[in-house]
């Protein structure tokens, strides 16, 4: 129980890295949460720093999910075992793989180290799912790209991935018999859920038609 304890308490904190807060205080001085949408996350870095910096807290972001499904959750194995059994690694429990995932995402919307002011979550709710359960990501990706090179709205693009992730999930396993596990269907579905309620002011920006698209936004951030 100690060891589950100790992994999810640093998946939380792994979550909680502001990436994007960080890199716009190293490139410019900045916080970016009082600039462009407000926003921690990559798609705000993008809009205002540029792309390299962008990219930059988009792969953080990922990794901080993946590390924590991947990586972190495998310590509770080490921790309750011994390191003979860190290396059979595979047999961690995919339900705490999970369970870390999802809470480096909740680290990520409220940030420790940032008053607990974060992100969305796409990106680390996607570095989490990826090894998980890659079709349904790769397929969900593919509708996010085509949604925002033709609306130009990431996050128009990042509301239909998140109600249709679970979906997926749901035809995959029931439709096709595919063996997904209950538990990945469950916490997919509570990251969607998530992930909608922190966009609450993108929706009602999309809804009043005053909403940043790609490429039409010019950064007060010199
Ligand atoms: O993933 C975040 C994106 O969907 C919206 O970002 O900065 O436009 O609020 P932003």
């Amino acid at each position: 129980m100690l060891a589950v304890g100790v992994v999810i308490l640093l998946s939380y904190l792994v979550g909680s890295i502001p990436s994007s807060i960080w890199v716009g205080k190293l490139v410019k001085g900045v916080d970016i949460r009082n600039y462009g949408s407000g926003n921690a996350g990559a798609t705000n870095t993008f809009r205002l720093l540029g792309w390299q910096p962008g990219v930059a807290v988009l792969l953080i972001d990922f990794f901080k999910g993946f590390a924590s499904a991947y990586w972190i959750s495998q310590l509770a194995y080490f921790i309750g075992s011994g390191p003979v059994a860190l290396f059979p690694y595979w047999e961690v429990d995919s339900f705490l793989r999970i369970v870390c995932g999802v809470v480096a995402v909740v680290g990520h919307m409220f940030p420790l180290y940032a008053n607990f002011d974060g992100g969305k979550g796409m990106a680390t709710a996607a570095g989490m799912l990826c090894g998980i359960e890659p079709v349904s990501v790769g397929i969900t990706f593919g509708v996010f790209l085509i949604v925002m090179l033709v609306s130009r709205f990431v996050s128009l693009a990042s509301l239909v991935a998140a109600f249709i992730y679970p979906l997926m999930l749901v035809v995959l396993r029931y439709g096709l018999g595919w063996p997904i596990d209950g538990s990945i269907l469950i916490f997919g579905a509570i990251v969607g859920i998530g992930i909608i309620i922190k966009h609450r002011g993108n929706i009602r920006r999309l809804l009043n038609g005053t909403e940043n698209q790609v490429g039409s936004f010019k950064p007060a951030v010199g």
